[in-house]
């Protein structure tokens, strides 16, 4: 393993990223992580990530100088590398020219860190401070017209630092420097894939759970899917997944979840119908907040009395329910700041971190927790999960309930579900869905006036809805071909009847978001 201390860097996880591409398993440690803590993981190397502080500011993070006495080799990254340069014994200043962005890079020295890397390259640099004095130990590797240490190494401790960024597409051979660290100076294999993380989770799974029951909540979306996947590898009959259908899913995903797991895994899954307490808590109500409160209410009530059978159940057969499921993926466990104490800058909370499971007396398994989202799509494609599940598009979790605008009748709901089922076989048809994050289709609360053979219409008006996006916080409006999106109008009014008008939605996010309500 190659920790990563978070020094509050941007680009904090696409460095454990490109370490986990290498084939080498990475994960975040906090600044306040001890040497001790760090010695019992067993690292094969360090790396320290930039962040945005100055190293001579109060309270700026810092690392222990035991680190450099581990004999573990450290890189230290822009911030990283000033940190450890200063304990070290140099001087670091606001530097009189900074540099954001491209820089022309001049290697000196090719020996280990910067070895293959050609004499002139770019990198990409983004900082105010520098190193302006190194004491004898070092030895300066490359420079930068404006940077004179934009690549340090120490000639006792197995110390590196650059001053730009290798982890970023903009640094063209940032990748090779990366794997001379790990590879030649850490000696990393680069042997870790995904089958491997599949093994070892299982086997902490088998030992975690022992002879007692798990129970797992199936939404159909990508992580729960995994999870439920991977426990059955781990524990088979001893999980139990739950499925509950809220009146509110889109066309044929009920059954694609009894088929997949139902059917293919052979998984005991309960599937609850509750559409009538769903659309019954619904009725009349047009607010959008108060639709997810009261679905939210809803699902807990369902979820709860539903795992409240399958304990007295299970607890007849001698075994016992101790254990929630959860699809929690890393950057949640981030976000929420769980993951360690300290720099995670902006904590927000997850709806998937939390709650549920202390109110129903359950410890929590959390298998994805270090995984990122395509991490967890590639786990999914080895555990043989069908493609139509692993690249599945997100889907809120009061599903069709938002995108009915104002209040919800079956009738309604059931012209959506016609129409977003059009909407999906032409992007797939097209291949279109690969291309873009989520496409959907809206009911608005408006009629318009149509002419349809030669009489007079006075129909539902539907907002197509399709969006690229990295990760859901911002997202621009895909440029469906004219034609497809031709094609898709027509058949949207000719095979629904109760739609006679389609528009594109050509709103970004900011400031409008992804879902309409
Ligand atoms: P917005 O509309 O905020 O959506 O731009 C960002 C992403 O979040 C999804 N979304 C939800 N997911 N419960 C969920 O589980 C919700 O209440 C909810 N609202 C929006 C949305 O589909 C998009 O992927």
């Amino acid at each position: 393993v190659v920790p990563i201390v978070d020094f509050g860097s941007q680009y904090v996880q696409l460095i454990a990223r490109r370490v986990r591409e290498a084939g080498v398993y990475s994960m975040l440690v906090g600044p306040n992580i001890t040497v001790e803590q760090l010695k019992a993981l067993n690292p094969r190397g360090i790396i320290l990530s930039g962040g945005p502080s100055s190293v001579y500011e109060e309270n700026a993070p810092t690392c222990d100088p035991k680190l450099f006495d581990l004999g573990v080799p450290v890189l230290g990254i822009c911030y990283g590398m000033q940190v450890a340069c200063q304990l070290l014994g140099a001087q670091i200043k606001n530097a009189t020219a900074r540099e954001y962005g491209r820089a022309q890079l001049r290697i000196e020295n090719d020996a280990d860190l910067l070895h293959g890397i050609p004499a002139n390259t770019s990198v990409w640099m983004s900082h105010g401070d520098q190193v302006v004095a190194l004491p004898e130990d070092f030895e300066p590797l490359a420079t930068t017209p404006t940077c004179p240490y934009a690549a340090v190494r120490h000639k006792q401790h197995k110390f590196y630092g650059v001053q730009f960024h290798p982890e970023v597409t903009h640094t063209p051979h940032g990748h090779d420097i990366l794997g001379n660290f790990l590879f030649n100076i850490c000696q990393c294999k680069g042997n870790w894939h995904m089958a491997d993380f599949l093994e070892a989770e299982s086997n902490r799974i088998r030992n975690i759970v022992g002879d007692k029951h798990v129970i797992c909540g199936l939404s159909g979306g990508v992580d729960s899917s995994v999870v439920a996947a991977l426990l059955h590898k781990a524990i088979g009959d001893q999980l139990t997944c739950i499925f509950v259908d809220n009146g509110l899913l889109r066309k044929g995903e009920r059954e694609l979840v009894e088929q997949t797991f139902r059917d293919h895994f052979e998984i005991d899954l309960r599937v609850i119908d509750a559409a009538d307490d769903f659309l019954n808590d619904l009725e009349g109500i047009e607010d959008p907040q108060e639709k997810r409160r009261r679905i939210g209410h809803r699902f807990i009530e369902v979820f709860k009395q539903t795992a409240a059978e399958i304990k007295s159940e299970i607890q007849n057969s001698k075994s016992d329910i101790q254990f929630l499921a959860q699809g929690t993926l890393y950057p949640d466990v981030i976000e929420s700041g769980q993951g360690y104490s300290g720099a995670a800058a902006n904590i927000k909370l997850h709806h998937n971190v939390g709650g549920l499971p202390e109110e129903l007396g359950f410890d929590l398994i959390e298998p994805l927790r270090a995984l990122f989202k395509d991490e967890a799509r590639k786990l999914g494609e080895v555990l043989g999960l069908p493609d139509a599940i692993v690249w599945r598009h997100p889907f809120p979790g009061p599903g069709l309930a938002v995108r009915v605008l104002g209040a919800i009748t079956r009738d309604k709901l059931d012209l959506l579900r016609d129409a977003d089922e059009i909407l999906l076989e032409e992007i797939v048809a097209n291949n279109l869905y690969r291309r873009t994050a989520q496409v959907f289709v809206v009911l608005l609360p408006v009629k318009s006036v149509g002419v349809m053979g030669d009489g007079r219409t006075y129909d539902s008006v539907a907002a197509v809805r399709a969006v690229e996006s990295q990760d859901f916080m911002t997202a621009d409006w895909a440029r469906i071909p004219y034609d497809v999106l031709a094609t898709i109008s027509n058949r949207i009014i000719n095979e629904v009847r109760g739609i006679n008008r389609v528009v594109y939605d050509i709103s970004s996010k900011p400031p409008a978001t992804i879902e309409w309500e």
